[in-house]
């Protein structure tokens, strides 16, 4: 039996200690924003949050996480008060297909939570290991800037 805090909630799974936390999350616990790519830690669409650090959660055997707090992008921010990333994201329209940008969000809040005003090589630094094949990091990299403002204003990043 493997115990951990999945986005707020104290979580009970048996499942093989090896299985993926991303095989956790999308398939046992049916919460399918974080995605699949590649498997093999070169993408980063499968980010997520383990103790408000993000890491992928495709190399991650589940018993990874015991005791621990994950968060995917369902637990980010609750709906009727959006994280700043998921506000700046949408006012400036960055996905395209969309697949990769639940993991740019989760990698961008968590640069955000470290470093509230970063720079654009922090930025570049912290999200390189994000693929996009739409070839949204301009928009990426403004909608981090305009995050980073917002949580100024008043937003919690
Ligand atoms: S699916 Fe995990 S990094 Fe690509
Ligand atoms: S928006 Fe299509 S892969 Fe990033």
């Amino acid at each position: 039996m493997i115990s951990f805090t999945l986005n707020g909630k104290k979580t009970e799974l048996d499942v093989p200690p090896q299985m993926p936390l991303l095989w956790v999350i999308r398939d046992v616990v049916k919460l399918t924003g974080t995605k699949f790519g590649c498997g093999m830690a070169l993408c980063g669409a499968c980010t997520v949050h383990l103790d408000g650090v993000a890491m992928r959660s495709c190399i991650t055997p589940i018993s990874a996480v015991e005791g621990k707090t994950v968060t995917t992008i369902e637990g980010l921010a609750p709906k009727e008060a959006p994280h700043p990333c998921q506000r700046a994201w949408s006012e400036l329209s960055v996905p395209q297909c969309g697949y990769c940008q639940s993991g740019q969000i989760m990698s961008a809040a968590a640069l955000l939570a470290t470093k509230p005003e970063p720079t654009d090589e922090d930025i570049d630094s912290a999200m390189s290991g994000n693929l996009c094949r739409c070839g949204t990091y301009p928009r990426i990299r403004a909608a981090i800037h305009q995050a980073a403002a917002l949580s100024k204003k008043g937003g919690t990043p």
